[in-house]
């Protein structure tokens, strides 16, 4: 079994060395002319919901390190600046801070949890440990509104999650709410520009969080709020061409909605200077390469390569059971296939298209730790060695995985593609358990196909995160018409989840359960029998092998 640590999605794509060259100091930036607000990032766990807010309310938000200084962060024209939530505390040693000058900018600043209690401290407050850590619900009375509070009721329910709590301020500091147990729940600096909030508004469990969220972007930081993925696709088209010239480009596609963006948004922006290779592997669903071919064929203009690799990689899989050597020689005989098709893209190919998203980017140290965004890799072994010499070009680099869904239509991706569930790497090579067969895999492809096909029918593609079908190495007894049976068993597997680390079985009902389990039977030779698996995430994994 394996696990993972990022949104995944179908992966055939090649792994390279980032040699990232976007932004100011290796750090991203914001399209021309978008207002941007920064955050600085103190290792919140809401730290991606804060930028994620920000971003519904239509202000580009962008995380940066906690101590960038100053001139880095005025190269950004951010409209204003929030400080996240983190979980140390100020008079730990090495604890992380923020550039001390950072009010010379003149930008309106939110300090929230952490940012609160480090401006508290860099302005002759106190921040005590307090007895208890606070965590959980509380409810704010509000003393003076102000922009912050504007339109909040005047008592409100917050989330709290703090150990050290600011227990005097510094001159100049004004109490806008408190609690019952934290006297200086939401303040401002009437000189300084500073609002804080001990409480987490980017939460849920604080309903006028977005509100409050929302004051400080458009009261007080005036944002206009006119950021449109229109715009981030043609500035990008345009910063690709910028940085391409006139070489080449290549693109290893899946079929997944971030490679197939990816591919969408360089043919939309190189167009012939794009080529993409689609490797069959003969672990694909059923239709899946005519789906992705047809896709792209009619949409786009696009030099588009297929490569049949099936047999190479049903012979390396041959007698193999173990999952991680199934990875393994998938991920080498990918690696193989997808240089030799490379050599025959004709002009001078410099780039490597990679469909690294933001949250690969900032758990990977927001570009700055040269190491490479490939969590979403980490399942497959191998990937592309560095001596290919590629340069990467990551065009989703800064969009969260709902945004990558906008682009995708707004580069006109048909919904198939734009609302796939993912598919791993290996694809059905982790779903038929055991040794792999070319007829076992077929099997697999019309159980998987019925099952979804019901599943589209019955509505429950959006609803769920991901559907399929296992062949497992199980037989048992079966009766049709009047002769005995013996023969496989094949488990249904449907998921609900936000991030794939953690998912519930997904409560499909039992007619729809029983339309797929009789469609399969009475369809598909070689099964009799079908099963829903009821496991959790943890402690089971989505996937069987
Ligand atoms: P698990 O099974 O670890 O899966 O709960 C979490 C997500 O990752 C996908 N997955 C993979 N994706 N290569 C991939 O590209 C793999 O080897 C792999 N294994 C699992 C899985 O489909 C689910 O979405």
């Amino acid at each position: 079994m394996t696990t993972t640590t990022a949104t995944p999605e179908s992966t055939n794509q090649p792994e390279a060395q980032p040699q990232s060259k976007s932004g100011v100091h290796g750090v991203d930036r914001a399209p021309e002319g978008v207002e941007t607000v920064l955050i600085l990032d103190f290792g919140s766990q809401f730290v991606q919901l804060i930028a994620r807010r920000v971003r519904e309310a239509g202000a580009f938000s962008l995380l940066v390190r906690p101590d960038t200084p100053i001139e880095h962060l005025r190269e950004h024209h951010p409209k204003g600046i929030i400080l996240s939530g983190g979980p140390a505390s100020v008079h730990e040693q090495g604890s992380p801070r923020c550039d001390p000058r950072l009010f010379e900018l003149g930008v309106p600043v939110l300090g929230i949890c952490y940012g609160m209690q480090l401006v508290a401290d860099m302005t002759g407050g106190t921040v005590e440990p307090s007895s208890h850590r606070e965590y959980g619900r509380a409810h704010v009375d509000v003393a003076a509104a102000g922009e912050l509070l504007k339109g909040v009721p005047g008592h409100a329910q917050v989330w709290m999650s703090h150990g050290d709590r600011v227990t005097a301020l510094g001159a100049g500091f004004e109490v806008l709410a408190s609690t019952s147990t934290c006297p200086f729940a939401a303040v401002r600096h009437v000189g300084k520009r500073f609002w804080g909030v001990q409480f987490h508004p980017e939460v849920t469990h604080t309903p006028q969080g977005a509100a409050m969220l929302n004051n400080f972007l458009f009261e007080i930081c005036r944002c206009k709020g006119n950021w449109t993925m229109a715009d981030y696709m043609r500035a990008e088209c345009d910063r690709v061409r910028a940085r391409v010239g006139s070489s080449r480009v290549i693109c290893g596609l899946s079929g997944g909605v971030d490679s197939s963006v990816v591919a969408a948004l360089l043919a939309k922006a190189i167009g012939p200077q794009l080529c993409c290779i689609f490797v069959d592997n003969g672990l694909l669903r059923k239709n899946e390469r005519e789906l992705v071919e047809r896709t792209f064929h009619e949409h786009f203009d696009i030099d588009l390569r297929v490569v049949d690799a099936e047999k190479a990689f049903l012979d390396d899989l041959a007698g193999i059971d173990d999952p991680q050597e199934k990875r393994r020689r998938i991920g080498h005989r990918f690696i193989d296939v997808f240089k030799d098709e490379a050599k025959h893209v004709d002009g001078a190919v410099k780039f490597l298209a990679q469909g690294t998203l933001y949250p690969d980017v900032i758990e990977s140290g927001h570009g700055h730790s040269g190491k490479a965004a490939n969590i979403k890799l980490h399942h497959n072994v191998g990937g592309l060695p560095a001596e290919l010499g590629f340069e990467l070009i990551e065009p989703l680099r800064m969009l969260f995985k709902d945004e990558v869904r906008t682009l995708g239509k707004v580069l006109g991706l048909p919904d198939e593609i734009v609302w796939r569930h993912p598919f791993p790497g290996p694809g059905l090579a982790v779903r038929v358990l055991g040794d792999i067969t070319r007829e076992k895999l077929d099997v697999l492809r019309e159980c998987d196909q019925i099952l979804l096909d019901e599943i589209h029918s019955a509505g429950l593609y959006r609803a769920t995160s991901q559907v399929f079908a296992v062949l497992t190495p199980v037989k048992s007894v079966g009766v049709m018409g009047d002769g005995r049976t013996y023969d496989n068993v094949v488990a249904i597997r449907a998921v609900t989840t936000d991030d794939f680390m953690t998912a519930d079985w997904a409560r499909i009902p039992y007619d729809v359960l029983a339309r797929i389990s009789n469609r399969i039977i009475n369809e598909v030779r070689g099964v009799n029998r079908v099963v829903y698996d009821i496991s959790s995430k943890p402690p089971a994994t989505i996937e069987w092998e």
